[in-house]
Formats: structure tokens, C-alpha cells, sequence
């Protein structure tokens, strides 16, 4: 069990762009950040450098957040290693351009976008319990409006097929599949989930989700359309640096004021409406019974809070 003075922080996706500088903000502030990543060797230079910096800490576990077996085997080693979490931010993410699926047959935004982040919360809750903690979920504005160009025009939320919320290998099918669509639509499921894990952990953990703003990191060069790439460095001198799209999810982890706020989606600073399928608690309930089913069926005994 490592001792940690100023409280546990579990970030994932340190290895790059926001959740490394969440990490190192962290770690500043005396907190003992404990990572899942699947470049090991990119989290150990982070440690490293954090361990100069002489205030807290950096732990890495090895791991795959994209299927089942690595979100319970990440899970897992955290929870044998902490009793008490102050903090979790679910932050590692991706876009892929094309329909890939995951070891277990789920669609990869869904995999990565929002199973991680879910299996993370109720997989970690117990132990977020006692520490009283706050998740903060990393989600995108893309849930609220799927444009990737917007001119003029109303904005295009991302839609969800109620149907195929009885099997996660539903979402996010090969017909029709648009990658940004796809995206915005786990980041919206990661949204829902998000307000029905605020209800039942409410008084004990507080649950909020943000949009960091536009922000010039990896997943950028993935999202950019085709024909904006030769401009790619101009686009990204007028975007946000990480450490300004961090500090969004730096603030709902840590400023004092929101102690207690849950159950809220954030542009940045600002508390912003969802689209209304997300309030819906009939569409809550079925996502969260399907992806329980789905993580249960990976192992003996899953909840452990
Ligand atoms: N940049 C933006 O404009 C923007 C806007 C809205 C929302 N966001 C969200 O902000 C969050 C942080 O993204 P970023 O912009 O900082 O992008 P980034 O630099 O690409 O960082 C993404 C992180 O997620 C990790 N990750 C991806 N797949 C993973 C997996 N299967 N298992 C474990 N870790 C995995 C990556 O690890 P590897 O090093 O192994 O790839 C990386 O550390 C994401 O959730 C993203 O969707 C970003």
C-alpha cells in the first residue's frame, strides 16, 4: 500500500497532451497520481521528471484501457495498491478515423471514449467512497453539436439509437459510421452515465463532466477534416495549449468552491445544458444495465463498492 500524504489521483491517458500536464499539476500539488498507460516507458519519463520535482508522485501501471480485460486487470492492480481515492479523471480518449472494433467487439470510440471511463468509476467506487473523491469525466463538445465546420446553421447533437442501447456491440454500427459522430456519441454516453453514477454515489462522490476547449494536442491531428491538414500549423498556433485545456479539468478536480457540485456538464468554466436524451433516466438506466452486464461478464464479481 503506498502512503499518500495529500490524497490519491487516479488520471488516465498521462502519457501526452492534457492528462500530462493534470498529472504533473497534480503531483505539484503533493498528490500521489497513479496512471494506467499503454507506453509505460513515455509514463516513467513523466515519473521521473516528477520525482525532481520533489512534491508528489507519479505511480504507472501498464494497461490497455480499450477492452474489458484490461480496464478490470487496471482496476484491479489500483485497488490492491489503494484503499482511499481522492480523485479521478477520467481523461485517456481517442478518435480513429474508421470503424475499428475492440477485442471485445465493440466499437473503439465506445471502447475508449466511455466503457473506460464507466468501468473505471464503478470499478474504483468503493475506494472513491472512502475517499470521498470527485471523477471528472473529459468529454467533448462534439455531444452537443457533431459540426465539425460550423458556418451558419443550427448546431447537430450527437443522436443515439435508444434500440441499441440493450447491447454496447450495437452502438456505433458499420453502417453510416462517421468517425466525429461516432466520437461525439461515446462522449455523450460518457455523459449519461455520468449523471445516473452522480445520483447513486451522491453525498459520497461528486461526478461532473467538461469540455477543455479546442486544444492543439495528438487527437487533434486524428479529428482535423482532410482539407484543413495542410493548415495544420496554423490551426493549431490559434487553438488552446494543454495546459490552458487542462485547466478546465484542473478546476473541477480541485477548486474548492465546486465542493459538493455533481451531476453537471461544463464547456470549460461555464455549466451548460446536454442534450435532452441525456437527462432522460429510462435511457440512464438501460445504458447503465447493459454496460454492467457487459463488465460483469468479464470476471466473478465486479462491483466492489
Ligand atoms: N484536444 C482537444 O481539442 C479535445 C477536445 C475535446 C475533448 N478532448 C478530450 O480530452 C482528453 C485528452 O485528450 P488530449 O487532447 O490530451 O489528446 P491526446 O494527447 O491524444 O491524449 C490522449 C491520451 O489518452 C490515452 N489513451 C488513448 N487510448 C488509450 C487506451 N486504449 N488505453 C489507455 N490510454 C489511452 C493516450 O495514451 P497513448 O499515449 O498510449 O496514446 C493519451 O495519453 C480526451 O478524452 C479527448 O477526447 C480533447
Amino acid at each position: 500500500m503506498t502512503a499518500a500524504k495529500n490524497g490519491v489521483a487516479v488520471v488516465t491517458g498521462a502519457t501526452g497532451g492534457m492528462g500530462r500536464v493534470l498529472a504533473l499539476a497534480l503531483a505539484r500539488r503533493g498528490m500521489h497520481v497513479v496512471t494506467v498507460a499503454r507506453a509505460p516507458q513515455r509514463a516513467r519519463e513523466l515519473r521521473d521528471e516528477i520525482a525532481r520535482d520533489g512534491a508528489g508522485s507519479l505511480e504507472v501501471i501498464p494497461g490497455d484501457l480499450s477492452h474489458r480485460a484490461g480496464i478490470h486487470a487496471a482496476t484491479a492492480a489500483i485497488r490492491e495498491r489503494h484503499d482511499v481515492i481522492e480523485l479521478l479523471i477520467n481523461n485517456a480518449g481517442a478518435h480513429y478515423g474508421e470503424h475499428r472494433l475492440s477485442a471485445d467487439g465493440i466499437e473503439m470510440h465506445v471502447a475508449v471514449d466511455y466503457l473506460a471511463a464507466y468501468g473505471m468509476t464503478v470499478l474504483l467506487a468503493s475506494q472513491l467512497r472512502s475517499g470521498r473523491a470527485r471523477v471528472v469525466n473529459v468529454a467533448s463538445d462534439t455531444l452537443r453539436d457533431t459540426r465539425r465546420l460550423k458556418g451558419g446553421g443550427q448546431p447537430r447533437p450527437a443522436t443515439l439509437d435508444i434500440e441499441a442501447l440493450g447491447d454496447l456491440a450495437l452502438l456505433n454500427p458499420t453502417a453510416g459510421f462517421v468517425p466525429f459522430e461516432a466520437y461525439a456519441r461515446a462522449k455523450l454516453l460518457t455523459v449519461i452515465a455520468g449523471y445516473a453514477l452522480a445520483r447513486t454515489l451522491a453525498g459520497e462522490v461528486t461526478v461532473n463532466a467538461v469540455h477543455p476547449g479546442i486544444v492543439a494536442t495528438d487527437i487533434i491531428r486524428d479529428v482535423m477534416p482532410a482539407a484543413l491538414r495542410p493548415f495544420g500549423g496554423l490551426l493549431r498556433r490559434a487553438m488552446l495549449t494543454p495546459e490552458q485545456g487542462a485547466a478546465a479539468a484542473l478546476r473541477l478536480a480541485t477548486d474548492p468552491d465546486l465542493d459538493g457540485v455533481t451531476g453537471r456538464y461544463f464547456v470549460r468554466d461555464t455549466d451548460t445544458p446536454t442534450p435532452p436524451v441525456s437527462y432522460s433516466v429510462d435511457v440512464q438506466t438501460r445504458l447503465l444495465a447493459t454496460t454492467d452486464r457487459f463488465l460483469e461478464s468479464g470476471t466473478q464479481s465486479f462491483r466492489n463498492g
